[in-house]
This record gives structure tokens, sequence and C-alpha cells, in this order.
């Protein structure tokens, strides 16, 4: 898409304007483990209600269980805290509850990623997954005017043949989902290892995305654009590493979608001061903040956000703006519809302007 640039107002901004600027400014969020939005509140109540018994005695517990050192610490707790999800009812519930949190941060367009291989392997039907969580999105259209997609993850622990019988067994909803993702243990896995069922999924005109560069390297940001030729890269932060992958990101704009407060949980970056959004931001990437797993992260979006903009002082008003509007340009919606937001985010910015 053509360049977008920043409203003539965003002048009259300064820092003491972020606090406003941050929360009420539109805003999408292009990567979010509708999973990793289960709160423990809500993982106990589904386990109740399902009679599925737990390992943590209480939400205290479980909470407290929430101290991870690096992404497989984090993933051997989220996969427990999915079994609790067996029927329609809670996936809708699940993602209902994600819908509204993100309402109240200024989201008004979402990207969710599913693991549909975390629920099939329990016997969950691939019917509960999609309809429960395509339920929610009508909903949430038609009560929070949140407009919403979801991506379809295959788990890269495993196998590639058991990614091609998910996509398979997940295509009578076809039209349910625009585009595949590639998430789990990120080191030994490289993308590569999925080329096959990425060729197949474009050929159905799903649009790809992989995550690469979280905990992995540099090349294998490389090989999911050479050879899964995805749309975005999920993470893709240790891009840093590479300066001449840093200059074909920044001049191609395949976008980054980045979460700042997953990469301190697991460690990426020992301290929000260190995290490299900011130095890749100003060498051009089209770089997005989103929340990952927020119920586990610490935050939701706008959580995100602040903490972001906190820790790094040479962050101001034109950065967030440009990171709003990254959001949007990086969305799978239409382009008049990328327009349409666009529009909004400047009409936000004006409103801010001349309180
Ligand atoms: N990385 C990889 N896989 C995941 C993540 C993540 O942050 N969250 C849920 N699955
Ligand atoms: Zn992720």
């Amino acid at each position: 898409m053509d360049e977008i640039l920043p409203p003539a107002a965003l002048e009259r901004l300064t820092r003491a304007h972020l606090p406003a600027l941050l929360a009420r400014m539109p805003k999408a969020e292009l990567h979010i483990h509708i999973e990793g939005s289960l709160e423990p509140e809500l993982i106990f109540a589904l386990a109740r209600r399902n009679d599925v018994a737990l390992p943590y005695a209480s939400e205290q517990a479980l909470r407290a269980a929430y101290a991870f050192t690096d992404l497989q610490s984090f993933l051997d707790i989220y996969y427990a805290g999915a079994s609790v999800l067996l029927r329609e009812a809670d996936f809708f519930d699940m993602a209902m509850a994600y819908f509204r949190r993100a309402a109240a941060d200024g989201v008004i367009h979402a990207e969710l990623f599913f693991d549909p291989q975390t629920h099939t392997a329990r016997g969950v039907p691939m019917r509960a997954v999609i309809e429960g969580l395509a339920r929610a999105q009508a909903e949430a259209e038609a009560t929070l005017g949140l407009s919403s997609a979801l991506i379809l993850c295959f788990l890269r622990h495993l196998d590639e043949a058991d990614a091609i019988a998910t996509l398979e067994a997940a295509l009578p909803w076809r039209e349910r989902f625009i585009g595949v993702g590639l998430d789990s243990s990120e080191r030994g896995h490289p993308p590569e290892k999925f080329a096959r069922v990425f060729a197949r999924c474009r050929a159905l005109g799903l649009r790809p995305v992989a995550h690469a560069g979280e905990e992995g390297p540099p090349a294998y940001i490389r090989t999911a654009l050479d050879e899964l030729r995805v749309q975005r890269i999920d993470h893709g932060v240790r891009c840093v590493d590479d300066p001449d992958l840093v200059r074909t990101l920044a001049q191609s704009r395949v976008p980054l979608t980045v979460c700042p407060l997953s990469n301190i949980k697991l460690r990426v970056f020992a301290r929000m001061e260190d995290h490299v959004l900011p130095e890749l931001l100003r060498a051009g990437l089209c770089v997005t903040v989103n929340s990952d797993d927020p119920a586990y992260f610490g935050g939701y979006l706008l959580d995100n956000y602040r903490a972001l903009f906190a820790a790094h002082p040479s962050l101001g008003p034109r950065d967030a703006w440009r990171l709003a509007a990254n959001s949007f340009e990086a969305s799978f919606a239409e382009p008049a519809t990328k327009t349409r937001w666009i529009q909004a985010l400047a009409e936000s910015v004006d409103a801010i302007a001349s309180r």
C-alpha cells in the first residue's frame, strides 16, 4: 500500500499526551493466541463445568506457576491450561472474554491464532473449535463493533504429516479462516520443515504467516520468507543479528508482529529497556505491537504499548501513531477498510490535539 502519512495534528502532541493517545487511538491486534487469553479464573470455571482435573489446587497456585524461563517452560503450562476446552461453548466463552477486553483497549480489529492440534489430539472435534470461535466473532462484531479473522496455526514440534491432516480436517470450514501460521517450540523446528503444507495452503488462497526469530536464529526468518513465502513474520526480533536481513525487511515492509511483554517474560530480552522495537521502527520496518498470550504474560494490548513507551523515552506520539498505522497496514483487511481505519486513527489524533 502507499506510504501512510502522519496527520498534521501530531505536531501538537508531546509525551504528555501519550497516556490518552495510547488508550484512545484505534488499533489492530495481529498476534494473539486465543488459547493464551484464558485467564486462571476462566480455566477453573471451565474445569468445573467440564469436570476436568487440573494439576493446580487454585487459581492463585496456577498463577504462581507463571514464572517462565524460556518459550518451552511457558508452552508446557499453556497446553495444560487449554485442556479445559472441550465444547463449542468453551471456545465461544474464551473468545468473547478476549474480545471484550480487547475492545476496552481500543482494538477495533483482531486477527486471532488458534491451535487446532492442541484440541483435536484430545478428541475435541474441529467443528467445536471453529464454530465456537466463529460464533464469538459474529457476536463481537454485532455487540462491540470489533471485526476479526482467524488464522489456523500448525504446531511445529509435530511433524508435517500431522499439519497436513489438520489442514484437511479444517477444510470443511475453509471460509472461516483467512490464513495459516506456525507456532510452538521454535528451535530445532525450522520453517522449511513445513514447506509442502504451506505450498498447499497458498494454493488454497490462505494467507501464510509464521513465528520466526523469537528464540530461533535470523536464518529461520529468511527461510520463512523464502520457502514458506509468508506475508508477515510473528516476533522476528532476532533479525537484529543480521543487518542485511533488517535492510530486506525495511525495504519489503513485510510486517513483524512484535510482542514486548512476551519477549520479557520469556527472556528474549532481559529488560524492556533492552527491547529492539524502537531500533526496528527507526530502521523503517513495519513493526506492530501485540500481546501474544495476554493471560500469561502480564497484560493485554494497551499494557504492551504502555510498558514499551514507559521503558523507552525516545518513543513519542509520532511513534505511537506509526505503530497503530502499521497495525492496520499489516492486517489482512481489504484496502478500503484499511483506509477507513487510518482515517479514524487520524481523527483520534485530532481529537486529542484539540482538547
Ligand atoms: N511462541 C511460540 N508458540 C506459541 C507462543 C509463542 O509466543 N504462544 C503460543 N504458542
Ligand atoms: Zn505467538
